[in-house]
């Protein structure tokens, strides 16, 4: 089925009074599979006659689209529920009804548990059902507690509308489209194959008719988001099989598009074509985040990533050997069951031997259900902080080294919004650095090459030097 732009069933917004004044607010937590979720959410809620609410103040309708991904995040969620328990309860003495949604991987993962701990949630809906929002409301306004963590058959983004080109400028010029879902691999730390369900691909036409429209309304940058991204294995329009490398290629031929992103990717599906897409497609950004995790073998055995450090050190020599300005980014943990200070210094070892853009680190938090969690040798929370503190230091060493390496370079860069003074805007490098400039907010969707003058801890600064195109 073609991706629809209307809803059966649904009532077309601003089609009665009270749907002018109610409002939607969706909260998103976690990774930007989360954000791209949230905004086809939001496109939802407005089809359904919700405006966009700037809080919770005003929201009628209160989505927290989460994750599950680390302990901390979902003990976040709950606590943000309980205060909105005390909202709600408030406004219904006063006769002002609200509904709370809760959406994503921890709806996912955790589903009835949800209603247990915090009975004021309407609604429980997994990342593979919220396409059916609309009804799961409806059903909501009579009976409490409804649940969706089915993993349909039928295919969300076939009975997602389309979002409105309003939505769409609102949004800016660098768009998330969500190309693949779901992973395969099975890290034993990890609970996505849980959450997200198995790898699945989208069409290559649907995917390609979305970056279209979203260009029409003024996006310039597509990233294409998956959870494992490279494993991406579509079907053309001829139906044909196309990897990401094709993908990308596709999508960076898409009139308005002037630049093609990816994320995330696992070094296993690091494919030789994908690797001289690096070379071959102009407009696909010289950036690559290639999560590594451990520069231990043992542990990374361990964690079932099925690579070793030389692999991945292979890799990262023949993409910079495709791309030489590549730039790296990576995830790690650390504290994973068993790991001793030896592994952890060849983690520091191999961030040495690679030297990344930027990077995320993390302290290891065991998750209910995956293999990892009933592992022998737990490391001791004092000695996680004191490994994460390490590697922080010398990630955040990198990231420093190789934004002021950047002064003195040209850089294009694609104007995104205002920035923080008056007279300038900001925008990306290749690099994903912030750049900040002196110039026009007509700037906003072009591009431009800017002279990095200076570096700060955030971001770059620079001066245009080419008319903008
Ligand atoms: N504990 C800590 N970090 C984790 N990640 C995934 N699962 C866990 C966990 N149980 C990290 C990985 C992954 C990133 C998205 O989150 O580094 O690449
Ligand atoms: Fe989790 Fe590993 Fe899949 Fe990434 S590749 S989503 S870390 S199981």
């Amino acid at each position: 089925m073609s991706e629809s732009t209307t809803l059966e069933g649904v009532r077309p917004a601003a089609a009665t009074a009270q749907s002018q004044t109610r409002r939607a607010l969706i909260k998103s937590f976690g990774c930007q599979m989360n954000v791209y979720d949230s905004q086809r959410m939001a496109d939802l809620a407005g089809l359904l006659g919700y405006g966009e609410a700037g809080g919770v103040e005003d929201a009628d309708l209160i989505v927290l689209n989460t994750c599950h991904i680390r302990e901390k995040a979902s003990e976040k969620i709950y606590s943000e529920l309980g205060k909105l328990r005390e909202l709600k309860e408030q406004r219904r003495k006063a006769g002002r009804r609200t509904t709370l949604v809760v959406a994503g991987c921890l709806a996912q993962a955790e589903g009835a548990e949800i209603l247990r701990r915090q009975p004021a949630v309407d609604v429980v809906v997994g990342p593979q059902s919220y396409h059916r929002l609309p009804e799961l409301l409806r059903e909501a306004e009579v009976r409490s507690g409804v649940i969706d963590t089915d993993f349909p058959i039928e295919d969300k983004f076939a009975h997602l509308p389309a979002s409105p080109p309003e939505a769409v400028a609102r949004r800016g010029v660098a768009a998330f489209v969500t190309v693949q879902e779901g992973c395969d691999k099975f890290c034993s730390f990890c609970v996505v194959p849980y959450t997200r369900g198995a790898e699945a691909s989208r069409p290559a036409g649907a995917v390609l008719d979305e970056i279209g429209r979203l260009a029409s309304a003024g996006v310039r940058e597509v990233m294409l988001i998956g959870q494992n991204v490279n494993a991406y294995h579509g079907l053309d329009r001829a139906g044909r099989a196309i990897g990401l490398a094709g993908l990308i290629a596709a999508a960076a031929g898409v009139p308005g598009i002037r630049r093609v992103r990816y994320a995330t990717s696992h070094p296993i599906d690091m494919s030789d074509d994908l690797i001289a897409a690096h070379r071959d497609v102009e407009a696909l950004a010289p950036y690559l985040h290639l999560p590594v995790q451990s520069g231990s073998d043992r542990v990374l055995a361990s964690m079932n990533r099925r690579h070793r450090v030389s692999d991945y050190l292979g890799i990262v020599a023949q993409i910079r050997a495709a791309r030489s300005d590549i730039a790296l980014s990576s995830d790690f943990i650390v504290g994973y069951p068993g790991e001793t200070d030896a592994d952890f210094d060849a983690t520091l070892d191999l961030v040495r031997a690679v030297g990344y853009a930027s990077s995320f680190a993390f302290k290891y938090s065991a998750r209910p259900g995956t293999p990892a969690a009933e592992m022998d040798g737990q490391v001791d929370e004092a000695v996680k902080a004191a490994r994460l503190a390490a590697l922080q230091a010398l990630l955040e060493e990198q990231r420093q080294g190789f934004n002021g390496a950047c002064v003195g370079r040209r850089l294009e860069v694609l104007f995104e919004k205002r920035g923080r003074r008056e007279g300038q805007v900001v925008g990306r490098s290749p690099y994903m650095q912030a750049v900040y400039a002196e110039g026009p907010l007509s700037l906003i969707g072009a591009m431009a090459e800017v002279e990095i003058l200076g570096a700060g801890p955030n971001s770059l600064r620079g001066r245009i030097v080419s008319p903008a195109s």
